[in-house]
């Protein structure tokens, strides 16, 4: 396994490749690796020749209160599991080398980039779809994989990479969850034990709303009870929402395949999770 700090050498490894008729997949990852970050790997070694998975904690898509100072950093763990992994090149930029002196260009989206996380987190997805924007023009990868586990942020980047016309295709791969349904994220290794086992309530919600909706429970009145579960057992709601899958506009009735999102507080740490919600006649197989 290669890695690269700089862009020059990054492009003069790559264009080797491609001189060769290799193609490149591109995982980008902030580190702090666990098996869902893995499991992206996986689907981008079977997609392409080459896999490079990207380590960089974008400072531009955390906000001023937010653990960009505190968050998990252990580049030797990550490498060696990357490697374990199969990966074949690093990308592994420092900020100055990913913002030079001067730097001056924000990438901000509308549409999915508005509301749910955003509400929380101003400036959040102007950082990543500067930062993936970056990435996927610096690697020039013919395909990335992000994670269903941040779902309004792979609409981001699939409306950013459709709206600039950035020729790597973007692909997904599902949530991987601990045994308790807990979605697998760097940011669990915040809450303690005693959180921890609070925080698994949270996928059984989302999945007894999605059954309800999917079996034709009126929408409002299901996600107002839900939302009422939810705000009692953890220290805060910040959203239950019912949006169209792609472009995350809200929905009121359940006739085309939906996304439920939602994120909770437990203490000082935000978990997020998502799933898809389907009309009966989607589930059965039937006519749309
Ligand atoms: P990070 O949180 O490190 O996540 C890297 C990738 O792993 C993202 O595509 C994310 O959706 C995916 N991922 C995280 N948890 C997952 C899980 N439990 N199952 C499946 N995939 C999972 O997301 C980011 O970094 C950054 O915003 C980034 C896109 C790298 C831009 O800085």
């Amino acid at each position: 396994m290669l890695t690269e700090r700089q862009v020059a050498d990054l492009r003069r490894t790559l264009d080797g490749w491609r001189a060769r008729g290799e193609t490149i997949a591109l995982v980008p990852t902030m580190g702090a690796l666990h098996d869902g970050h893995l499991s992206l790997v996986a689907i981008a070694r079977a997609q392409a020749d080459r896999v490079v998975a990207s380590l960089f904690v974008n400072p531009r898509q955390f906000g001023p209160k937010e653990d960009f100072a505190s968050y998990p950093r252990n580049e030797a763990a990550d490498a060696a599991a990357f490697e374990a992994a199969g990966i074949d090149l690093l990308w592994a930029p420092d900020a100055a080398a990913m913002y030079p002196t001067g730097f001056a260009t924000t990438v901000i989206g509308e549409g999915p980039a508005l509301g749910l996380e955003a509400q929380t987190r101003p400036g959040f997805f102007a950082g990543v779809a500067t930062v993936v924007a970056k990435l996927l023009t610096q690697t020039g990868a013919d395909v990335a994989v992000f994670g269903e586990k941040d779902w309004q942020q792979l609409q981001v980047i699939r409306r950013m990479s459709a709206d600039l016309d950035l020729r790597t295709r973007i692909l997904s791969g599902p949530t991987v969850r601990e045994a308790d349904g807990l979605a697998m994220s760097s940011r669990n290794a915040y809450l303690s034990p005693a959180e921890r086992r609070r925080a698994a309530a949270l996928y059984p919600t989302l999945l007894r709303v999605s059954d309800a909706l999917s079996a034709g429970v009126a929408v409002s009145g299901v996600l107002t009870q839900a939302r009422g579960d939810l705000a009692a057992h953890f220290d805060g709601l910040d959203y239950l929402e019912l949006r169209e899958a792609e472009s995350l506009i809200p929905v009121e009735r359940l006739t085309a395949p939906a996304r439920l999102l939602a994120a909770v507080r437990l203490g000082t740490t935000r978990l997020i999770d998502n799933m898809a919600v389907l009309p009966t006649a989607h589930r059965e197989g039937g006519a749309p």
